[in-house]
């Protein structure tokens, strides 16, 4: 999408606004699929962009769909995913939405305690049902290089390697189960293929040893992903030749003894983070102690992880003024919070802009509004809008004021009476 139709989007649904390129999605996905030996499925974790307009074309290009709460399940319903291609993964699932996952009966819920499994065998004995289940694996292993690692640390996230044992002897007295499968994450944000490859080979050796070892028919196999995006100016592209030549000399070592598994990886951030701009009007341009600042209409209040929330390294995503270059200088680039904090762009060096301008923050596509502390200052949220061959569609409205009294009840007058 170039400035013009940016600026466009911007004029007709007004600002702050996420953009989506549909056509970046479909070449990403396109491109990851083809990366993959071909009897290999992919889900979407729409953790990184649940809207359903999104999940619909996911669900069109024949992907699968990774959920990680009900609001998830209900909104991979909503996008028409049949059960059957949906699995269900977090830590903290609530008896009211693993109730909700058995009826539904998905493909897989991805269990990552035992408690949690005598939760679902209670509900399945209920209503008389098997219910099928896989085991998301702690491996001893991690995923070298990744921006985050979820797994060879201790963490709330799956049940550790260490203690199969144990788990498969109780899992055998919870009849109303059926282990199916296992699921392994290691990491998000990887951007070196060798350690992707690696990974995915110790995740398979590991899901035939526990299969064969506790004697059960591994009919799944979610070897997670954690395919990385380059934001920052040192990143490096994942190299996709690598990840398909490598890999599939590893799959070729392995395929016949996963004849009868389906194999799946599961991806977010590479599918969506580059289809995304978030476009923020500037209200004000200010200097303050000699440091220069453009004042904008929103900030980490819908584009949270441009604030640096909930990363170590304070690193500027990539951004540019629309339809605008010439002289250069650094300034801060802030949104109308109260706080601090609310800075979207640190010392990042831009052309001159003024009052009017957009300010567009790519790579924006995952873990943006929905990763965001949107009802803070209650700014009404953004619209999402899609972009396709000339043409915008809306996925999200923006909000008004009053969507803010949602579900709001006034104090009873009779209270302090
Ligand atoms: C279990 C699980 N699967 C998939 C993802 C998606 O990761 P990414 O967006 O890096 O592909 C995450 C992200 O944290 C996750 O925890």
């Amino acid at each position: 999408m170039n400035d013009n139709i940016l600026n466009d989007i911007a004029t007709e649904y007004g600002t702050p606004v996420y953009v989506y390129d549909t056509e970046k999605i479909i070449s990403q996905y396109t491109l990851l699929k083809n990366s993959l030996p071909q009897e290999f499925g992919i889900f979407y974790s729409m953790k990184a962009n649940p809207l359903v307009g999104i999940c619909q074309l996911f669900k069109k290009l024949g992907s699968c769909i990774e959920t990680a709460s009900s609001g998830e399940l209900h909104a991979a319903l909503s996008a028409g995913f049949s059960p059957d291609k949906i699995i269900f993964t977090s830590p903290g699932k609530t008896y009211d939405e693993l109730e909700y996952a058995v009826e539904t009966d998905i493909y897989s819920i991805n269990i990552e305690s035992l408690d949690e499994a005598e939760a679902i065998n209670k509900i399945a004995a209920k209503i008389g049902r098997v219910v099928d289940i896989s085991i998301r694996i702690n491996p001893d292993f991690d995923i070298a290089g990744s921006g985050i690692k979820m797994s060879g640390v201790a963490s709330q996230f799956g049940i550790d390697q260490i203690h199969m044992e144990s788990v498969f002897k109780e899992l055998k007295t919870l009849t109303n189960l059926k282990v199916i499968g296992i699921h392994i994450y290691t990491g998000t944000q990887a951007l070196n293929a060798h350690s992707i490859v690696q990974s995915m080979e110790q995740i398979i050796q590991l899901a035939l040893e526990t299969s064969e070892k506790y004697c059960f028919n591994l009919r799944f196999l979610n070897l997670g992903g954690g395919f990385g995006v380059p934001y920052f100016k040192d990143d490096s592209t994942l190299d996709m030749d690598i990840l398909r030549n490598e890999f599939g000399q590893v799959w070729d070592k392995y395929k016949d003894r996963l004849s009868d598994t389906q194999v799946f990886v599961e991806s977010g951030r590479f599918l969506m983070a580059e289809s995304g701009t978030y476009l923020t009007k500037v209200l004000y341009r200010k200097e303050c102690k000699g440091r220069k600042y453009l004042v904008c209409d929103g900030g980490s209040n819908q584009h949270a992880s441009s604030a640096f929330l909930g990363r170590h390294i304070r690193n500027n995503f990539p951004m540019h003024i629309l339809n605008k270059s010439g002289y250069e200088e650094p300034v801060n680039v802030v949104g109308p919070l109260c706080t601090p904090t609310d800075v979207i762009g640190q010392n990042v060096t831009l052309p001159e802009a003024v009052a009017g301008d957009v300010v567009a923050i790519e790579k924006s596509g995952a873990y943006g509004i929905t990763q965001s502390p949107g009802l803070f200052l209650s700014h009404p949220l953004p619209a999402e809008v899609q972009y396709y061959k000339g043409k915008t569609y809306i996925l999200r409205e923006r909000w008004e004021k009053e969507d803010f009294m949602l579900r709001q009840r006034p104090l009873d007058i009779n209270l302090l009476k």
